[in-house]
């Protein structure tokens, strides 16, 4: 997951290969909902990993259920419809929609001392009309804070439920799957009506309530998409094991991926066309603007069809999430997309007609909109703007807009705060990027040189935490290769120089955070240490050395981008790179950074003898012939000697921020 302040994304050129998705969010917390209330143990596979999933297992658990995680497989020892304990609970939401509205229904059919709340957009989120449609039937709620939001608190209630069950269905359609999950636990000895007040929204997410109701025992007698009845003598029953399907909205963004960009199709894992989730509606809409679409059990493959696409004009009510991505589909149309019906977009994480309108804005588009649709108009070649996008704590808005890098102008776009893509898709860049490429010289390399124990790798590694960057520790693959060489009982002279530059030049090396893996063998302590360095400094003397590894070091050149440290990175290696900064410090401060180090680690050691070893070093390095430490000549100057780390970083930040396109 990028946790970083923002993620720049290069122009992207085109993608091919497949993806895997994570489970759907909305199946994932009704299982875990549906398990929590049956008799029995239930195996949950493909479990959702999000926010969202989080903030569900956490209430499980304080209400009392067994709860096993073991990676995405949960299992779920359920309450029998019984809450087994009696002490006032209090339920922290977040922003999890999911969770919110199931389980004000269900605790308060159950009964208790409960209150539930969440962070401040969750207490702007409408919950009324579920309350309303508690209090019909006798439960007991107070609104903690305004009327008509969350937070509620809960208490016993007292059942009445004779007269059928009377519900809003035009706000959102959560209420009426809260209704219908938690209703089974009253329905042992009566059968239980619910009515649907108004035009029922999202009537796709109804229809997954009712498929999984099914699998844990529950046949809702459907008339319409008005009434619905709860047969007497309903009892939640665990189906064993079940599995979740890939999210059918996530596939939304590969699905109009695979229309836009170029390259072979992408073809996406864990959902098909038959899937229970309405968003796979989806792929006809893409299909209208000119995706080709086929499919199978549990895949689908998409490969760009018209291009430009096709403007459309389209109710979203049956995809309302999914549809935030045709606004982004629909920038590289020939002409403009009308989305109506959208109302429920002004409820959801963030008012999301005004946050697509604004951000398509910032890209340079012209956007009408309305009390519930959208016009967005296409953007040609030539009026693309560099923007940084807002995400309003939106995992939506943040994957629609990454689709953005695709534009004809080959700008790159920023998105704001990209870690609110964990609601439902914790690694939605990592899977973009397995899939997308851009030109090389687009993806940007930051390239930092200096002096021995001038703090360079540190500096480094902070910035390419800062920027959600790859990070290449040339120095490492040096060291690496001299161990390399000695373990396969060479010398480090010129004498071996063809044989080490074999080796190097395929080097089994991988990294794993901070460690270095040859072959697989854990070599960071025998390379991190002073001979280790020694004997690093004696191969990369050998040009032949040099040249083998320089495919290597290329081969980091990744997206998103790429913080390059040590000898040659600016000169050799990424003469193009965009930013090249030359640490140094004076040896005074090296040689005493370089003691702490070193007694910290439990090694004695004189700082007079250091520091003379450092200049020695210094001397050696600047006066070789074979790659001699010496700034680039648009290198930037950074003396180090009395800033602290922070204030080194924040200064390459400075420069690199002074660099982009962004406003
Ligand atoms: O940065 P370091 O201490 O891990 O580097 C080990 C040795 O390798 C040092 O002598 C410099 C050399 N080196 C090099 O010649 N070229 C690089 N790109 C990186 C390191």
């Amino acid at each position: 997951m990028f946790a970083t302040a923002f993620l720049d994304l290069p122009p992207l050129q085109g993608a091919s290969g497949t993806v895997t998705l994570p489970g759907s969010k909305s199946i994932s917390n009704r299982v875990l909902l549906l398990s929590a209330l049956c008799q029995g143990t239930t195996v949950v596979h493909d479990l959702l990993d999000s926010d969202d999933t989080r903030v569900m297992l956490a209430a499980l658990r304080q209400l009392g259920c067994g709860v096993h995680a073991d990676g995405s497989t949960v299992t779920i020892t359920g309450l029998g419809g019984q809450h087994a304990h009696h002490d006032a609970i209090e339920f922290f939401m977040g922003n999890a929609g999911t969770a919110m509205r199931p389980l004000t229904a269900a605790l308060s059919v159950l009964g208790g001392d409960f209150t539930l709340k969440g962070v401040p957009r969750m207490h702007e989120r409408p919950i009324g009309d579920l309350v309303d449609a508690l209090r019909e039937l006798g439960c007991h709620i107070d609104y903690l804070g305004n009327t008509g939001f969350p937070p509620l608190r809960i208490g016993q209630p007292k059942l009445k439920l004779d007269a059928p069950i009377p519900v809003r269905g035009d706000v959102s359609s959560q209420f009426l799957t809260a209704l219908l999950m938690a209703l089974p636990l009253a329905a042992q000895d009566r059968s239980i009506t619910i009515e649907v007040i108004g035009e029922l929204i999202s009537k796709p997410y109804i229809e997954i309530t009712l498929n999984l109701l099914e699998r844990y025992g529950i046949a809702v007698e459907r008339h319409g998409w008005q009434r619905f009845v709860i047969p007497a003598g309903s009892r939640y029953q665990s189906p064993g094991t079940i599995h979740v399907e890939a999210d059918a909205s996530s596939a939304s963004y590969f699905i109009a991926l695979g229309a836009i960009a170029q390259g072979d199709g992408i073809r996406i894992n864990g959902v098909g066309a038959d899937s229970i989730q309405g968003d796979i509606r989806f792929v006809e809409a893409a299909t209208q603007m000119g995706a080709q679409v086929t499919s199978g059990p549990n895949w689908l493959a998409i490969r760009r069809g018209a291009w430009p696409l096709k403007g459309i004009t389209l109710d979203c009510n049956h995809i309302p999430d999914a549809a935030m991505t045709l606004a982004v589909m629909a920038l590289y149309a020939d002409g403009p997309t009308l989305l109506r019906n959208i109302a429920s977009w002004r409820v959801k994480e963030t008012d999301r007609i005004v946050a697509m309108a604004a951000e398509c804005r910032k890209l340079g588009a012209t956007v009408e909109e309305g009390p519930d649709w959208l016009r967005i108009h296409p953007l040609p070649k030539g009026q693309w703007q560099a923007a940084s996008i807002h995400t309003y704590d939106d995992h939506r808005v943040a994957m629609c807009f990454s689709l953005a890098a695709f534009n004809a102008d080959q700008i790159p776009v920023r998105i704001e705060d990209p870690k609110c893509v964990a609601k439902t898709f914790p690694d939605y860049f990592e899977a973009l990027f397995s899939v997308a490429h851009a030109n090389t010289l687009d993806i940007p390399v930051i390239c930092i040189d200096g002096p021995t124990a001038s703090g360079k790798g540190t500096l480094a590694s902070r910035v390419a935490a800062q920027l959600g960057y790859h990070y290449l520790d040339s120095g490492a693959l040096y060291r690496v290769t001299a161990h390399a060489a000695l373990q396969a009982g060479l010398t480090l002279e010129a004498a071996d120089e063809t044989r080490i530059a074999d080796l190097a030049r395929q080097l089994p090396v991988h990294f794993e955070g901070d460690q270095v893996l040859l072959g697989g063998v854990d070599v960071t302590d025998a390379i991190r240490s002073e001979q280790g360095g020694m004997n690093a400094s004696k191969v990369s003397v050998l040009p032949a050395v040099r040249e083998a590894l320089v495919q290597l070091q290329h081969s980091f050149r990744r997206l998103p981008g790429l913080l390059a440290d040590g000898r040659d990175m600016g000169t050799v290696i990424f003469p193009n790179a965009p930013l090249k900064v030359f640490l140094t410090a004076n040896a005074a401060q090296r040689a005493e950074r370089r003691h702490k180090q070193l007694i910290s680690k439990g090694f004695s050691a004189n700082i007079d003898a250091l520091r003379a070893d450092l200049e020695a070093r210094d001397a050696r390095d600047m006066s070789r012939s074979v790659a001699p430490l010496r700034p680039a000549q648009d290198a930037l100057q950074l003396d180090n000697s009395s800033l602290t780390i922070e204030a080194s970083v924040e200064q390459v930040m400075v420069w690199w921020q002074s660099r982009q396109v962004f406003g």
